[in-house]
């Protein structure tokens, strides 16, 4: 295996539960506290404005007091050795934060706002500060009401689907952290992986049946997983080359 890799992570909730931001699906997760059909939907946003808002401006207060952590920081880093590309379904921006170059975002971004007409009309999509409530009555380019532009459950998701399942495909190694792979497209991207490169799963939870065979499962919090992965990407692999020796006896 040649010394410079290209390491695609696909990311989830989990890598950023260190940072303080709640996942979803645990049992402290947040859609254990709220209903994302009520509030996570174009269709809320349409008849209830307000409610929708001020729950998107709750999580992005949050974020701004968020740090990236070092599960963050160690992807980041690991541009000086290998290539790196991030596949998030996060909305958060800790990986850009933490240095990352490259990270495609699934299901859209916290930190940006978009049309409520037209949530992929590029002339309407712009950043919008942290700490500024997004407010009923603020317009966009097309005089529509903003909306953040992340992916409602309502919605399909964009083009990024088809670049992100490119990059799965040609993944050198490929890293999974912090994810269910309940819903959109992850659960299809972890089966386009190539069955003969590394292949790891960093999560503290079971995965029986739920990640194909031959996934090295790191089951750690992710800021020990990718300290673990860390030293196999600075030395070659080894558990992947153990791996695939046991398989060959
Ligand atoms: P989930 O809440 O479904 O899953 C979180 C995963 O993180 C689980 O597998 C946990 O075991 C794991 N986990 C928890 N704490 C961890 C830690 N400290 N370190 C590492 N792993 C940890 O979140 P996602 O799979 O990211 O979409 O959810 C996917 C999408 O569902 C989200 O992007 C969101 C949600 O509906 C939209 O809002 C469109």
């Amino acid at each position: 295996m040649s010394v410079r890799q290209h390491i695609v992570f696909l990311t989830g909730a989990g890598i950023s539960a260190e940072s303080g931001l709640c996942t979803f699906r645990d049992p402290d997760g947040l859609w254990r506290q709220v209903d994302p059909l009520e509030l996570c939907t174009a269709s809320a946003l349409h008849e209830n404005p307000e409610k929708v808002l001020a729950f998107y401006n709750q999580r992005r207060r949050e974020l701004l007091s968020a740090r990236p952590n070092e599960a963050h920081r160690i992807v980041a880093e690991l541009e000086r050795i290998h290539d790196v590309t991030v596949i998030t379904q996060n909305v958060d921006d800790l990986h850009e934060r933490a240095g990352s170059r490259e990270v495609i975002h699934l299901h859209g971004e916290l930190t940006k706002v978009t049309s409520s007409r037209s949530r992929l009309n590029l002339s309407c999509i712009k950043d919008f500060p942290l700490a500024r409530p997004i407010l009923p009555g603020d317009l966009a380019a097309d005089g529509s009401q903003l909306r953040p532009a992340v992916l409602f459950f309502d919605e399909y998701p964009t083009f990024v689907s088809e670049q992100a399942a490119r990059l799965c495909r040609e993944a050198d190694v490929f890293v999974v952290v912090g994810t269910s792979l309940s819903v959109g497209v992850a659960p299809d991207l972890v089966h386009l992986a190539r069955k003969d490169v590394p292949r790891y799963l960093i999560d503290p939870d079971d995965f029986s049946g739920r990640i194909p065979d031959g996934f090295i499962h790191l089951r750690e919090k992710a800021v020990e997983g990718m300290r673990l992965f860390r030293k196999e990407a600075e030395n070659g692999f080894p558990s992947f080359t153990r791996f695939m020796d046991g398989k060959a006896d």
